[in-house]
């Protein structure tokens, strides 16, 4: 007789983080918040506004607040269901702040020091925050603090994924068996989108000056298109090493309609079809902004829903982890 052993298949749950640092552009929405939103039918996830985090650089208080609120009325807007994807702001759980002194117990000064990303803040002189140099671990508590599966990064936080999956195992081996150890993942759809006005580097919310905020208007959008980077080739091809300006364009076309550039066309035929694609995508989203901003209690709202649905797993995280440690209940 044989017997067959099945597994039940292992529970996925995937935290998205945001920082309330500017406002959410179209490299946010294509890279981040589109595969989340397509991932809600079948993938559990955390949206995650990392306020704490926009405290890690010089700040200013009201923009923080205002910030975090807008992000999360963009998210509604853009289409996560709140009922699906809880949107959380990370100062809310109070357990954020708890886990992250309780790794830092784990987590060695060389290895916050080494990161590539406190190296390159902390680089331009002025007084460092000492929170610049920890802010990995509190990431790395943001992680572990959701039995979090699966984190969507890009490049620049691998270093700091790697972090967080060093001290779950590390707290792990030394006191008993706490976290779950995280993996990176690169959604299907994730697109990385440069900044069009240096097509050399992503579109951030700090850098650049070719960065497109989804709340843009229509005037805005145009001329940031308009003035795109291209070059001298006048051939409408990707090639990314020689025309990063031009391929830029023809991925973030294929990426919001499926479609190559009309052909044969022109740059400003082209630049053209990528003013009318963007158009279309933002402008449900404005319209749905603008119904949201009108009326902010239902936004605070969902993120006090959000925060209860959390924090019962956070509050059972930082339970283990304290009595794993050594702390009395
Ligand atoms: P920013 O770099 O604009 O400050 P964050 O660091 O807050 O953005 O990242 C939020 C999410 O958006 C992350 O998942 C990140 O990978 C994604 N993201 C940010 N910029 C881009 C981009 N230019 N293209 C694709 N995805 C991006
Ligand atoms: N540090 C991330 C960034 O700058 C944002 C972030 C904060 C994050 N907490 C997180 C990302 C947890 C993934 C998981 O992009």
């Amino acid at each position: 007789m044989t017997t067959t052993v099945t597994t039940a298949p292992a529970r996925t749950r995937r935290l998205t983080g945001f920082q309330p640092t500017g406002q959410l552009h179209l490299g946010n929405l294509l890279g981040a918040l589109r595969p989340l939103i397509a991932a809600q039918d079948t993938t559990e996830s955390i949206a995650l506004i990392a306020d704490l985090h926009a405290m890690t650089m010089e700040h200013d208080p009201s923009s923080v607040r205002r910030l975090t609120l807008d992000q999360a009325t963009v998210m509604l807007a853009a289409g996560v269901d709140p009922e699906r994807t809880p949107i959380v702001v990370q100062s809310q759980i109070r357990e954020h702040t708890e886990l992250h002194y309780l790794l830092e117990c784990v987590a060695a000064h060389g290895e916050a020091a080494r990161m590539i990303q406190f190296k390159e803040k902390s680089a331009g002189g002025g007084p460092i925050r000492l929170s610049l140099l920890t802010y990995p671990v509190l990431m790395a508590a943001d992680i572990l603090l959701y039995d979090t599966t699966q984190v969507p990064v890009g490049e620049d936080q691998n270093q700091h994924l790697e972090l967080a999956r060093t001290l779950a195992t590390r707290f792990n081996t030394r006191y008993g068996e706490t976290f779950t150890v995280p993996e990176g993942v690169r959604p299907d759809s994730a697109a990385r989108v440069m900044d069009l006005a240096e097509p050399t580097m992503k579109m951030g919310k700090s850098t650049g000056t070719g960065r497109i905020a989804l709340l843009d208007p229509p005037e805005a959008i145009r001329r940031t298109i308009a003035r795109a980077a291209t070059d001298r080739a006048g051939l409408v091809r990707r090639d990314r090493e020689n025309q990063p300006g031009v391929t830029n364009l023809i991925d973030i076309l294929a990426e919001l309609t499926g479609r190559q550039p009309a052909d044969p066309t022109s740059y400003s035929a082209l630049k053209r079809e990528v003013t009318d694609a963007i158009e279309a995508l933002l402008t449900p989203i404005r319209a749905r902004h603008a119904e949201l901003s009108a009326n902010p209690d239902f936004v605070r709202g969902v993120l006090a829903a959000g925060a209860a649905k959390v924090r019962p797993i956070a509050a059972a995280t930082v339970g283990r982890a304290r009595s794993g440690i050594g702390l009395l209940d």
